[in-house]
This record gives structure tokens, C-alpha cells and sequence, in this order.
């Protein structure tokens, strides 16, 4: 069929072959075993691998887990392979025995890295192949401790027909080398491009077989980093790694938020500081708005590192509980320094912004501000007050504005902690 009969799309579908003993059935299941109470099953000797880059292994729950499989996406050009080649020479540089393989770069090109990277390592060896045999073929008689892949997309399996980076070959590939990782104990590190949509190219169907995802993130033009885990069968799915890319390769960022607030100006009105939390780790973020009358018939709603939705959602509770005319202007939302946040306790930070936009008053630069904002304008509690409290005075802030309903009513020597009710409230504190 030149023609999809599901979405209508033409030249959209591949030709997929079946093969002998590959294919999707290849997993990790050997000869079929019957089934034990699970008080009986023999617990995996669970030992990790540090990798000795604490921010990668905080994000993978404390190390390397022999014998898994982990995806690691992102952006061409974002620093993929030379992050996995830092972590290779920091594991060979222990003794352990990793292979690079690259389907991307030639051996020669690796090396002109490795030596600006300071990845220079006996126990680091490298090949440059495309094809899946060969590479499991060096699998199966190196035996490493680790085998990157570089990248998903590059690699094909003989037997398959179709062009290498379509799903049946990402698939096929993918799925062959967890049978190998499986068997042999050998971790497994896939990197893959992520298309413009932000899914594995092709094959999101990868994420399913494979242990851990993971993405590493980031403006092309800002320097920060960041690893983001989506999957983890062996540990928790919320911590991030935070990393600076300079001319000596990747390093790790241990006070991320100082960075973010490097380039905070004082005294301007549409900035406020909030604290966030990135799996167990406060983070200090300022968020800036700039609110403008509309010249359009549409008011423009334009946000960047958080999501629109929750903006307007936002924006609609000043209007309507706050009575600040909003409707009738432009508004712009950024966080600044390249960060994402997602959790609904930077809601305060945003109204704070906004409304110090809005009435064109400078917050106090010394005062941060967390919480949750429901639709009556109630400020609602949020998880982890008391580390966010810790990192905001850490900081040297003064004040923190937080819910009140926050349990335990989380204080710290050197910090005012402002616990209120509602967004109303609110707007008294910030503009008294
Ligand atoms: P790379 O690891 O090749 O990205 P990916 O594998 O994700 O496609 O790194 C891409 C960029 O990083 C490249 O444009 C140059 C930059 N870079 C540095 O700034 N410093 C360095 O030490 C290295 C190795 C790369
Ligand atoms: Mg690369």
C-alpha cells in the first residue's frame, strides 16, 4: 500500500521482514521456566556501578545497573556522545573494560575528543561500525563491563531489508542488544536522535523494551545541560543531572542555583524567584513577565519554559480573583536561563511576575516565593517546604512567601517565612 489506511499519510509505511529468531520476540526470557511463589525467586545481586560522575549517577538512582539497558535521547549536537564518552573513560579510568562504538565517527575523530575531553584510557576501546552482528560479535568476545552504542540510528542488522533509523532496524537492533546485555551482564548504553515531534526518532516503540530513558536537554545556546530520566525500572523517575558544556567537554554544575540566578538584575519590575523542586533537589528560578497593552484583537499569551496552559490558567485567576485587567494585554512569560519547570508550585512565582508587571513595582529582591494556585485564588501546599525554605536562605533571601496550610509550618533560623492563604493576600505582601 502506497497509502496509510490509518492516518492517510502516503509513502508512510516500511516494510518490515520477518526474521529468523530476531524480531520483536527476541527478549530477555531464556527456556520457559515454570512459575515460582516469589518468596522463592533469587534476588539480582542489585550491586551498581558508580560511574564517578555523581550527577549522572544520582539521575540513574546511584550507579550503572549491570547488565541494563538504557536509552539516552536528545537534540543532535546537544552533547550525547560526549557525555557518554566522559562517563566511559571515568569507568575504564577504575579499570573496567567499556566499548565505544560508533556507527557516526571514525576511530580517529574519537580520539582527537577523547584527548581534549581527557578520556584517554587503555581499558577504552573503540570501533567505528555500523553493522549489528559485527558489534554484537565484539560483544560476545570483549565481554565489557559497558558497550555504548552510538548512535540507534546508524546501526542496521543485516538481515533486515529496510534502510538503518527506520523502526523495524531501530527496533530489531535495539531488541538483540538487550539479549546480549541480558545474557552476558553487559550494561548497555542506545543513544538516539530525537525527531523535530521529540520522540525517538521513529521508534518511541523503543522505550518500552529497553530499562531506563533517559533525555539530555538544553538550549543550543545556553551551556546548561541537563539529564532528565522519563524511565526507570531500578530507581526513581524525578531526579535531574545538571551539566555545563566547556571547551574541556561536559561538567558537573553542583550549585545549579547559583547559575540560574547569575544573571538576575535587581530592583526591575516582571522578576520574581521561585523555589522548585527537581526530584529530591531545591532549585532557585527566577521567572520574568512582561505584560504590555494589546494592539491585536487577541491578546498574546507567549511562554517559554513552562506550560501555557497553566499561564493561563494562571492569568485568569489574577483577572478574575485579583481583578487585574489582563485580559485586554500581551504577556509574555520566560524562566530564565534555559530551565523547564513543571511543578504547579512555581504557580506563586509566575502570579508574583506578572502582577509586579502589571503594576510596574519591582518586587523585593530579597523575598522568594513558592505554592500551588488553585481556581479560587487559594494558595495551596505543596511537597518538600522545609529543603526549599533551607536552599532559599541558604541563598541569603530574607523572606519566602508559602502557603499556609503548608503542614508543619515549616520555619528556618534567618528566614521570614510568610505562610498565606490566598493570591489576594498575596498581592499585600509583595506591594504593601
Ligand atoms: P556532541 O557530543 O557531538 O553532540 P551529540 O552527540 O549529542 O550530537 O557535542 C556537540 C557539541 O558540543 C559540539 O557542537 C561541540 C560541543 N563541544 C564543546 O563545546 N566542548 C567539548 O569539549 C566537546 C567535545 C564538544
Ligand atoms: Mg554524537
Amino acid at each position: 500500500m502506497g497509502r496509510c489506511p490509518e492516518c492517510g499519510n502516503w509513502g508512510s509505511l516500511v516494510e518490515e521482514r520477518p526474521t529468523a529468531g530476531g524480531g520483536r520476540g527476541a527478549g530477555v526470557r531464556g527456556p520457559s521456566a515454570s512459575p515460582v511463589p516469589v518468596t522463592e525467586v533469587e534476588g539480582p545481586a542489585l550491586a551498581r556501578i558508580p560511574t564517578g560522575f555523581p550527577e549522572v549517577d544520582r539521575t540513574l538512582g546511584g550507579g550503572v545497573v549491570p547488565g541494563s539497558v538504557v536509552l539516552i535521547g536528545g537534540d543532535p549536537g546537544i552533547g550525547k556522545s560526549t557525555l557518554l564518552l566522559q562517563v566511559a573513560a571515568r569507568l575504564a579510568s577504575q579499570g573496567r573494560k567499556v566499548l565505544y562504538v560508533s556507527g557516526e565517527e571514525s576511530t580517529e575523530q574519537i580520539r582527537v575528543r577523547a584527548e581534549r575531553i581527557d578520556a584517554m584510557s587503555p581499558h577504552l576501546y573503540l570501533a567505528a561500525e555500523t553493522l549489528l552482528e559485527a558489534i554484537i560479535e565484539h560483544g560476545e568476545r570483549m565481554r565489557p563491563d559497558l558497550l555504548i552504542l552510538d548512535s540507534i540510528q546508524t546501526t542496521s542488522a543485516g538481515a533486515l531489508e529496510s534502510p538503518p533509523g527506520s523502526i523495524s532496524q531501530v527496533r530489531e537492533v535495539a531488541s538483540r542488544l538487550l539479549t546480549l546485555s541480558k545474557e552476558r551482564a553487559i550494561s548497555t548504553c542506545l543513544i538516539g536522535h530525537v525527531t523535530k515531534e521529540g520522540s525517538f526518532a521513529g521508534p518511541k516503540a523503543l522505550e518500552h523494551i529497553v530499562d531506563t530513558v533517559i533525555y539530555f536537554e538544553g538550549e543550543q545556546q545556553h551551556a546548561y545541560r541537563i539529564l532528565r530520566v522519563t524511565k526507570n525500572r531500578f530507581g526513581s523517575t524525578h531526579e535531574i543531572g545538571i551539566f555545563e558544556m566547556t571547551e574541556a567537554g561536559l561538567k558537573e554544575v553542583d550549585n545549579p542555583s547559583r547559575i540560574f540566578l547569575a544573571e538576575r538584575s535587581q530592583g526591575v519590575t516582571g522578576s520574581a524567584v521561585v523555589v522548585t523542586m527537581e526530584g529530591t533537589r531545591p532549585l532557585l528560578v527566577e521567572i520574568q513577565a512582561l505584560i504590555a497593552p494589546t494592539h491585536a484583537s487577541f491578546p498574546r499569551r507567549v511562554v517559554t519554559g513552562a506550560d501555557l496552559n497553566r499561564v493561563a490558567i494562571l492569568l485568569a485567576v489574577l483577572e478574575k480573583r485579583v481583578g487585574m485587567p489582563l485580559s485586554a494585554c500581551d504577556v509574555f512569560v520566560n524562566v530564565a536561563g534555559g530551565v523547564r519547570i513543571t511543578e504547579p508550585a512555581a504557580d506563586l512565582g509566575i502570579v508574583a511576575a506578572v502582577a509586579s508587571s502589571l503594576r510596574n513595582a519591582p518586587l523585593d529582591p530579597r523575598m522568594v516565593c513558592f505554592g500551588e494556585v488553585g481556581l479560587t485564588g487559594e494558595i495551596r501546599a505543596v511537597r518538600h517546604a522545609a529543603p526549599r525554605l533551607h536552599e532559599a536562605r541558604q541563598f541569603g533571601f530574607a523572606r519566602c512567601i508559602l502557603p499556609e496550610t503548608n503542614e508543619g509550618k515549616p520555619r528556618e533560623a534567618g528566614i521570614e517565612a510568610i505562610g498565606l492563604r490566598t493570591v489576594d493576600a498575596m498581592m499585600h505582601v509583595l506591594f504593601p
